[in-house]
């Protein structure tokens, strides 16, 4: 098949399955099935990193707020990468509202971003919301602005970069920023496998249902022929370096075709789909897809279980 007439998505599933070990791209995850399945891991109780962050930006709100230097009077943009349903952001918005500014969330799913934009406007009418629809890589032009601008990138979504990626795309986002700019990273701390395991595999099989979501995409949008219950999601966490990596396991040998991209794939036994990975970070990790970005740290915001850390940092001039 002519590879130039498939859509992106048939093309990065055909060269993934194609590859050993076979990956699939996590940005394919958040149809609008996905959506709602990653809206249900936020909420629920394994899945920490939301509780943390959120008890961060209610509870330290103002000193957030302060770090980030304005003053009531500047005009400046609030850019947010991936911003989901912004549910941790409204807390914030919140303490905003008396500010100039404007919100600009950006995010790959036209849902969310549609959703997102309604609550705001009817929760805190008084802020102006300029939802953008697309991926990070792709958008980082909308953010070179003159205005002064302060970009979140929160719930360690940095973390599903691998570092020589993070700090690609750190420099890339610094250099849409002026000095004094800011951002804010929102990073996953390690600790103790008893905590992070669980919330990447929750007893209620949601995140094992978000995961095989896409077979099911693949399967509609690409007319593939994946049987779902042949395959299991088997989640790692490498406790050494602070890896959690999110697999799909093929249950038995099998081949599975895919018309949509004129291919058919062979499984093993045991072969495992590589789907995503999620970064735990110490302060060596964090320097490390910080370093040669033009950005500082000028605050670090921890939750009181000292488990997820939301860093502020400076373009320096
Ligand atoms: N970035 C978050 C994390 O790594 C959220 C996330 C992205 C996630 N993909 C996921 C959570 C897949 C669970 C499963 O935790």
């Amino acid at each position: 098949m002519n590879k130039n007439i498939l859509s992106d998505f048939g093309r990065e599933v055909l060269e993934g399955l194609s590859e050993k070990p076979k990956r699939l791209s996590s940005k394919w995850f958040y149809d609008e099935k996905g959506d709602k399945l990653f809206v249900e891991i936020m909420n629920m109780p394994e899945y920490y990193l939301t509780d943390c962050e959120f008890e961060i930006l209610k509870d330290q709100g103002q000193e957030i707020l302060e770090s980030f230097g304005f003053d009531r009077n500047q005009d400046f943009d609030l850019f947010e990468l991936g911003a989901g349903d912004g549910t941790k952001t409204l807390q914030l918005l919140i303490k905003l509202r008396k500010y100039k500014f404007t919100y600009r969330p950006i995010d790959i799913s036209k849902h969310s971003i549609q959703t997102l934009t309604e609550r705001v406007n009817k929760e805190i009418s008084e802020v102006g919301v300029e939802g953008i629809q697309g991926e990070y890589f792709n958008v980082l032009g909308a953010l070179k602005t003159n205005k002064p601008k302060v970009i979140l990138f929160m719930g360690s979504n940095i973390g599903n970069l691998l570092d020589d990626r993070a700090n690609d795309f750190l420099k890339q986002l610094s250099v849409t920023m002026n000095a004094g700019d800011k951002l804010m990273l929102g990073v996953d701390l390690k600790k103790s496998k008893s905590v992070i395991y669980p919330a990447y595999n929750d007893e209620q099989g949601i995140t094992a249902r978000f995961n095989l979501n896409l077979l099911h995409r693949i399967n509609s949008e690409l007319g593939g022929n994946f049987n779902i219950e042949e395959f299991e999601h088997a989640p790692e966490y490498n406790g050494e370096t602070g890896h959690a990596y999110s697999y799909l396991k093929s249950l038995r040998r099998q081949s599975v075709r895919i018309d949509g991209v004129d291919m058919e794939f062979n499984f093993d036994e045991g072969e495992k789909i590589f789907m995503e990975v999620s970064r735990k970070y110490d302060s060596e990790s964090l320097a490390t897809i910080t370093k040669e970005t033009g950005l500082t740290c000028v605050r670090k915001f921890y939750d009181s279980r000292g488990y997820f850390c939301d860093a502020v940092f400076e373009k320096s001039a």
